[in-house]
């Protein structure tokens, strides 16, 4: 199948799914205004991999997509189910080897060298994202 379909409708604030989109994990997660602000705030020149928030959202900050693949050698970041460690900069870690992601899911910290991947998608409705 080549495309997924996402419903956003009940995807709370700070909380996030994954879906499967390709066959790999696909992490969607609605951000809250503190998890924004916090991406915001970063300079990103100071970044391995730099793009703003803007940049890797669709015009809609608070709804952050990207692949659940870290892009060091591959594991599945943790941080997406409620509970688990977020690592230093709140947004994913990576048990494996230790790559720490931000709130926009870019590499802060660790051995990946790119932020979490952004898949093509588009919103096909206000609480829809059709990825792919
Ligand atoms: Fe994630 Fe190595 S695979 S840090």
């Amino acid at each position: 199948q080549a495309t997924t379909e996402v419903d956003l409708s009940k995807i709370e604030a700070g909380q996030g799914v994954t879906v499967f989109f390709r066959k790999q994990p696909l992490f969607v997660r609605n951000l809250t205004p503190v998890e924004i602000a916090a991406a915001d705030k970063v300079d990103v020149k100071t970044l391995r991999d730099p793009e703003t928030l803007a940049q890797r959202t669709r015009g809609q900050k608070n709804w952050l997509v990207t692949m659940g693949v870290c892009t060091h050698l591959g594991c599945v970041p943790q941080g997406i189910v409620s509970g688990e460690s977020r690592g230093e900069f709140g947004g994913y870690f990576c048990p494996c080897h230790g790559s720490q992601y931000d709130t926009a899911a870019r590499i802060r910290k660790g051995p990946a060298p790119k932020n979490l991947m952004v898949p093509d998608y588009t919103f096909t409705s206000a609480t829809t994202i059709s990825v792919g």
